[in-house]
């Protein structure tokens, strides 16, 4: 055995010992001629001693070895002297004296140093992921991944849930982005597409007597990345027969009360609070709202109506809302600056504008439009917002959903500037009963909001055909402190309303049966009533550690871009690979060639 314990093990009950330890040279100091050295590995950090009592030549070995040199020392145990001992570390009692210091493997010198408190940027980091992933931040993040993993598995587990594993090459699964494609070798001009979700393959496990699915599931999505989206992400995909839309929920909030309890220590009340979708855009503007703070949105849209203000009736006129959120207190922390700033946000939201106003001491309206809100709608206004002196209001007229856009941004935006919630907390909440559809803005026609064998309310049948708009589906997402962590429906499970949806999404019958044709004969089949839910581990992993990039629960994740900056993937391939695939690459020409070309046209 190379060693004997790690550099996290040792402490003062070890004294004496002659030990073996193996790890990565963190820091290296030369005190007064003694050499110490901060050996590290995944476990912890131990220090290392040698000096002029050691054996010959390992003083000059210690005196040698450089940041992230692999060594294996040898030596005994010893209490740190009085005054040395460190409290922060674990093994920060003890020190190993020195007999033996053999190198395993030297280092150049590193682009970053793992150990250090300034870092490079990302992309430095993501180039580098080895060195990276030698931090212990990053360590952590992903032990408690694995930790939280396994948490899920045995809640899972214990439940009598069977986890099943579905092909990752197969046929697209609208999930409402673009697919990953894979050509066919074997038939040109062919595609296998890359999974969105198991959504199908865990419904058609059902109509095999499955019952209860569980599966840590890879999914790919080519879409445009944020801050908690990636190309290749992972699911808990769930799936169970026999149940109804508290059921599924039920088995997360349990979930989520045992992750919680064990990973944070926190205690979560259950059932977590549930709003309405149409609620939650009311009270909030958003589908996922961070319930940890309170600045809810106003509805002003029938005083509106009463002024003369030309920029409220316009929206009034046109069908639209006005409506606002109170800040309170903090008009004298606003300066003109600020309020700018706000309404370029609010306009980033779609929004024309931001009415922004102030509440003075006597209760008076300030601000640039105080003048057009005076008498009668001034004082409503005043009422429905219950505003105090010192309040600060802002206001936005548009369509329903720029209301919403503006003042959720706005709303986002306040709550983090002026700190309304404790970051430690942890609110968890549902947002149900969402539409069905929504409006395609490409096709003009209705798009599922979440997919298309997502179940309508029952109540809601005969709204399939007089009016979808109106029709609710039996749809759940989970949300985590503003954040979509989960989203599952209960599903249609006879072929006649399914081929409905399909119909009402603009999939021709001809068209289903092509794609679908699969899953409308397994309808036909016995199909048990199902339903299931799918859960952003990555999500679930970064909010637990209170990390805003999800990219730093990830091991290898993709840049903003959808590149690896490590391997250079996505990368060109031989011409005799796209040769066998039937493949022909049609490169477009180089922004810069485009350009030269217009200015020679020009000349
Ligand atoms: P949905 O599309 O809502 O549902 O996805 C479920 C959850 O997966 C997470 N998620 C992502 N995480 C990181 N990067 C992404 N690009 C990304 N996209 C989604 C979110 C989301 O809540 N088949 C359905 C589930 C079902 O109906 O059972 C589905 O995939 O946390
Ligand atoms: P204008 O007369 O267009 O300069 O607008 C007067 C004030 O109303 C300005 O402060 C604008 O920012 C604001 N405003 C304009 N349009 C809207 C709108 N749709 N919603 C809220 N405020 C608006």
């Amino acid at each position: 055995m190379l060693r004997s314990h790690t550099c996290g093990q040792l402490r003062p009950d070890n004294l004496g010992e002659v030990v073996s330890l193996c790890g990565w040279v963190d820091r290296v100091r030369d005190h007064k001629g003694v050499i110490f050295i901060d050996l590290r590995d995944r476990w912890g950090r131990t220090q290392v001693v040698a000096g002029p009592d050691s054996p010959a030549g390992v003083l000059a070995a210690a005196r040698a070895v450089r940041p992230e040199w692999v060594i294996r020392v040898q030596g005994t145990v010893g209490m740190r002297p009085e005054g040395t001992a460190n409290p922060k570390l674990a093994t920060g009692g003890i020190e190993v004296g020195c007999t033996v210091l053999e190198v395993l493997n030297e280092a150049v010198t590193p682009v970053f140093q793992p150990g250090a408190a300034d870092l490079p940027g990302e992309e430095v980091r993501l180039a580098h992921r080895w060195l990276d992933l030698r931090r212990s931040a990053m360590q952590e993040n992903l032990f408690l991944r694995s930790r939280m993993v396994k948490i899920m598995r045995d809640h899972f587990d214990s439940l009598g849930f069977i986890d099943v594993e579905t092909p990752v090459l197969g046929r697209s699964t609208p999930e409402g982005a673009r697919d990953y494609l894979v050509p066919s070798r074997l038939d040109h001009g062919s595609f296998f597409a890359l999974p969105q979700s198991p959504q199908l393959y865990k419904q058609l496990l059902m109509m095999a007597g499955f019952d209860r699915y569980v599966q840590v599931a890879r999914c790919f999505r080519d879409e445009d990345l944020r801050a908690d989206r990636q190309p290749e992400f992972t699911q808990l995909d769930v799936e169970m027969s026999f149940v109804e839309a508290d059921d599924v929920m039920g088995v997360i909030e349990g979930l989520v009360q045992r992750t919680a309890r064990e990973v944070l220590g926190l205690d979560v009340t259950l059932p977590l609070p549930r709003l309405s979708w149409d609620e939650a855009m009311e009270r909030f503007g958003h589908d996922a709202p961070d319930l940890r703070y309170g600045l809810e949105i106003v509805d002003l849209t029938s005083i509106a109506g009463e002024s003369d203000f030309r920029v409220f009736r316009a929206a009034v006129e046109a069908g639209g809302r006005v409506r606002g959120i109170r800040v309170p207190g903090v008009a004298e922390r606003f300066s003109r600056k600020d309020l700018d700033n706000l309404t370029a946000l609010a306009m980033e939201g779609g929004a024309k504008g931001l009415v922004w106003l102030k509440v003075e001491a006597g209760g008076a309206w300030a601000g640039p439009v105080a003048k057009n809100l005076v008498g009668p709608v001034g004082d409503a206004l005043r009422e429905k917002l219950a505003v105090e002196p010192g309040d600060l209001v802002l206001i936005v007229a548009d369509s329903f959903d720029v209301t919403c856009k503006s003042l959720h941004m706005l709303r986002k935006r306040l709550g983090a500037e002026l700190k309304l919630y404790d970051p430690d907390a942890m609110h968890f909440s549902w947002v149900v009963d969402f539409p069905m559809f929504a409006h395609d803005a490409e096709s003009g026609g209705w798009a599922s909001m979440h997919h298309p064998f997502t179940a309508p309310r029952p109540a809601d049948l005969d709204l399939l055909e007089s009016d979808p708009a109106a029709c609710r589906a039996v749809a759940y997402d989970l949300v985590i402190n503003g954040s979509e962590a989960g989203g599952g429906t209960i599903r249609i499970h006879d072929g006649a309303t399914q081929e409905k949806v399909f119909k009402l999404l603009g999939i021709s019958p001809e068209l289903a049966r092509e794609r679908f044709g699969f899953l409308l004969d397994a309808l036909r089949s016995g199909a048990p009533p199902h339903g299931g839910i799918a859960l952003g581990i990555d999500r679930w992993v970064m909010l637990f550690a209170k990390l805003d990039s999800i990219r730093d629960v990830i091991a290898f994740p993709k840049t903003q871009k959808a590149s690896d900056m490590m391997t250079g993937a996505p990368g060109t391939v031989d011409t005799k690979q796209l040769v066998e695939l039937g493949i022909r690459v049609v490169v477009p020409p180089k922004p810069e060639a485009v350009a030269a070309g217009e200015k020679k046209e020009a000349k």
